[in-house]
C-alpha cells in the first residue's frame, strides 16, 4: 500500500473541525481506532500482531521467536499514534505510517529479512492524558512503576488503570514486558523533525544524536476564592500573582542556565471572571543540556511558587548507540546528525539498553506540537526510502 493510502486512513481520526489539530489521547474511542487501524494494517500484510502488557501493539514480519531462538532479536520500526492538545498530524504517525510503507517497498521489491522486522506502536507518548511524557515506553522497560502509573488521574479525575479497563486492558498485568522487549535487537523511530536544523542544512532526512534531559513538575498554587468586585487588595490571597510570578521566574532561570521552560497547562479553579481564583495548578516543562541547568531552573520556579513542585516524569540525557547511528548515517549517504530537546520512546528504550537510532525528516515549518506542524510529501518518501535502506541494512542477508 502506498504511502498516500496509508495516510489518508487516519488523517480524520481525532481532528477538530475547529482548529485543525488533532485530539488523540491514550485509551480514548479516537486511540482505540487508531489501534484498529494498525492491527488491520498489520493483518492485511500477513504480520503477526500483538499487544503488550500495556497495550503497545508490536507486527511482524517473520517469527520473533524463531529470531530469540537463533539469537537474532529483530529490527523493529514504529513510533506513537497519540497526539498534544491539537497537535499536529506527523508528531508520532510519520514514523507508524512511514514503517508499513518502508516494508511495503522491500516486499514489492521481493527482499527476504534475514531476521524479524516489526513495525510498533507506543501509547501514551505525550502523556497529554495523565502527565508522564512516554508512559507506554517507561512501562515496558520498567522505568515507571504500574503502581504509579495506574493511580494517575486524568483531568476528569479518571485514572489510567480505569481508562485502561475502559479500552480493554487487563490492568493486573501491566508492567515490564521483558518477553516483547527481548524479541528487539534494534529499534529505529522515525519522527517529523520538531525544529529547524534540517531547513538550515539543506537536507532531507538526519539521524539523531542525543535528546536533552527533561522534566516535568506541577505546583499546585493555593489561595481564597472571593468576589472580584467588593474584595480590597490588601485583603485579597490571589493565587494567580504567584502564578505570574513563577512564569516570570521560569523564562528568567531558562535564560539564566541555558535551558528552555515552558508552562503550557494552567488550571485555574473556579476559573469565573469575576471570583479571585481558590487554586491555580500550573505545570513546568523544563529541557537544557545538562541535568543540573534543567533541575536548577525548576528549583528557581519552585522558590518564586514559594511551594514544592511535584516532578511528574524526568528523563535523563539520552546518547543514542554511536556505532548504530554511524552506521546508519553512512547508509544514508553522509546524512547529517542533529541532538533535539523533543522526548521521544526512542530515547527511553535507548537508556534501557536496546540499540536504538532516531531519524528526523524535515519540517519546512520548523513548528511542531501545533497544526502547523509540516512535512512535504517528497520528504516523506525519502523517510520511507531511509527506512527502506535501514532495513536493508540491519536485517538483510549477512546483516551483523
Ligand atoms: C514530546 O513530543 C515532547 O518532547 O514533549
Ligand atoms: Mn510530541
Ligand atoms: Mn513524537
Amino acid at each position: 500500500m502506498s504511502f498516500d493510502s496509508l495516510w489518508s486512513a487516519v488523517e480524520q481520526v481525532g481532528r477538530h473541525p475547529g482548529t485543525g489539530g488533532y485530539r488523540r489521547y491514550a485509551w480514548t474511542p479516537e486511540d482505540a481506532t487508531l489501534g484498529e487501524w494498525f492491527a488491520g494494517e498489520a493483518t492485511a500484510r500477513g504480520f503477526d500482531v500483538t499487544t503488550d502488557r500495556v497495550g503497545n501493539q508490536w507486527a511482524w514480519w517473520g517469527d520473533p521467536d524463531k529470531g530469540v531462538a537463533a539469537g537474532r532479536p529483530g529490527v523493529v520500526l514504529g513510533s506513537h499514534l497519540d497526539s498534544v492538545p491539537d497537535g499536529g498530524a506527523f508528531d508520532g504517525p510519520l514514523g507508524v505510517i512511514s514503517a508499513f510503507a518502508a516494508l511495503d517497498e522491500l516486499r514489492r521489491a521481493g527482499f527476504v529479512p534475514s531476521r524479524p522486522v516489526g513495525v510498533m506502536r507506543f501509547v501514551d507518548e505525550e502523556g497529554a492524558r495523565f502527565g508522564v511524557a512516554c508512559a507506554g515506553s517507561r512501562l515496558l522497560t520498567g522505568t515507571l512503576a504500574p503502581e504509579r502509573a495506574l493511580g494517575l488521574k486524568d483531568a476528569d479525575g479518571v485514572s489510567m488503570a480505569e481508562a485502561m479497563t475502559e479500552a480493554g486492558l487487563d490492568v493486573g498485568h501491566v508492567g515490564t514486558d521483558v518477553e516483547a522487549l527481548g524479541r528487539v535487537g534494534t529499534f529505529v523511530e522515525l519522527h517529523v523533525e520538531q525544529g529547524r536544523g534540517l531547513i538550515d542544512l539543506g537536507r532531507a532526512v538526519a539521524v539523531a544524536s542525543s535528546i536533552w534531559p527533561h522534566g516535568r513538575w506541577r505546583l499546585e498554587l493555593d489561595g481564597e476564592a472571593n468576589h472580584a468586585g467588593t474584595t480590597q487588595l490588601a485583603d485579597r490571597d490571589d493565587p494567580t500573582l504567584v502564578l505570574a510570578e513563577l512564569i516570570r521566574t521560569a523564562r528568567h532561570a531558562a535564560h539564566e542556565h541555558n535551558c528552555l521552560a515552558t508552562v503550557g497547562k494552567l488550571r485555574v479553579e473556579p476559573n469565573g471572571v469575576n471570583a479571585i481564583a481558590s487554586r491555580v495548578t500550573a505545570w513546568l516543562d523544563a529541557r537544557g543540556p545538562a541535568v543540573d541547568s534543567v533541575r536548577a531552573v525548576a528549583g528557581a520556579v519552585e522558590a518564586a511558587a514559594g511551594t514544592a513542585a511535584a516532578e511528574e516524569s524526568f528523563t535523563d540525557e539520552t546518547i543514542f548507540d554511536a556505532a548504530l547511528r554511524d552506521r546508519l548515517v553512512r547508509v544514508l549517504g553522509d546524512a547529517p546528525v542533529l541532538p533535539t530537546g523533543a522526548g521521544h520512546d526512542a530515547g527511553i528504550l535507548a537508556t534501557a539498553g536496546v540499540p536504538t537510532a532516531l531519524l528526523f525528516v524535515r519540517n519546512p515549518t520548523g513548528v511542531s506540537h501545533s497544526p502547523a506542524e509540516f512535512a512535504e510529501r517528497d520528504d516523506c518518501l525519502g523517510g520511507v526510502a531511509a527506512l527502506a535502506a535501514v532495513v536493508r541494512e540491519l536485517a538483510g542477508p549477512g546483516a551483523r
